[in-house]
């Protein structure tokens, strides 16, 4: 079944667990598929420069075993560039990369990295790879995000989660309205938009029910509702809550 607004399951951290402990397990391409029939519409996995969750061996599994497209998230790097192109996953989402960053912190600096994106993002479109590219609520990036030719913008939801759970909820209103007319804006621009970061069952709704959001990428709270509630129910919640915010 194909969503109105899909879900694409990041599977990032059942490696940062398996990692941790040097382990063969937890297998993330387990989860991947587990996402599969709990109604995942797409897989993202960030392979990052250190290594330090998803391998270059889970993307090579993950190519020949899903049945749902994989994001690829990757950094603009070359070593990247080159990866990507391999493969040919159905998307690349391009992230900013700092390596002592627990996650990723903001979003990209498209408008003053044009030329050099450009040049990056031609030969992976040309290639069939939709590409991608992780921004703040801001103008100025979804303009030059369009300038260099990202046929998606993934609006950056960590500032509104982060005010979200630190009470600060006039900020966190602030931070939703800018979502909202960076959406509308990046749609009438002619992108297809995506959201996510720090998404959990209590932020969720917002975001869901902003009618030019074509995807979410969830990752960090699944593996943590894991723990307690199971990764299958976790997803079907997360796709109910979703479904009704889109229903009303
Ligand atoms: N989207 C992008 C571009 C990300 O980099 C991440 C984090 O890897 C996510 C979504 C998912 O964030 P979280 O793990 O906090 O749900």
């Amino acid at each position: 079944m194909t969503h109105d607004l899909r879900l694409g399951v990041n599977i990032d951290h059942v490696a940062t667990i398996r990692n941790a402990r040097g382990s063969a397990y937890p297998d993330p391409v387990r989860a991947a598929k587990l996402a599969e029939v709990a109604g995942a519409d797409g897989i993202t996995a960030h392979l990052r420069e250190d290594r330090r969750h998803i391998r270059d061996a889970d993307i090579d599994a993950l190519m020949s075993e899903l049945t749902v497209p994989l994001n690829f998230e990757m950094a603009a790097t070359s070593e990247m560039h080159a990866i990507a192109l391999k493969h040919t996953p159905h998307a690349v989402c391009l992230v900013p990369e700092r390596r002592e960053e627990r996650t990723t912190e903001g979003g990209l600096e498209v408008a003053k990295d044009q030329n050099r994106l450009s040049d990056y993002i031609g030969p992976l479109t040309d290639a069939g790879c939709r590409v991608s590219l992780f921004v703040a609520a801001d103008e100025l990036q979804l303009d030059a995000s369009k300038r260099v030719g990202a046929a998606v913008v993934e609006l950056h939801t960590g500032a509104y989660c982060d005010f979200h759970a630190e009470g600060r909820f006039a900020e966190r209103d602030a931070e939703l309205e800018r979502l909202r007319e960076s959406a509308a804006f990046a749609h009438s621009l002619g992108l297809e938009v995506h959201a996510g970061h720090g998404l959990t069952f209590e932020t969720v709704t917002p975001i869901a029910a902003i009618p030019e959001v074509k995807e979410l990428n969830i990752g960090h709270f699944f593996i943590a509702e894991a723990i307690f509630i199971g990764l299958d129910p976790a997803i079907r919640e997360m796709r109910r809550l979703m479904d009704d915010a889109r229903a009303v």
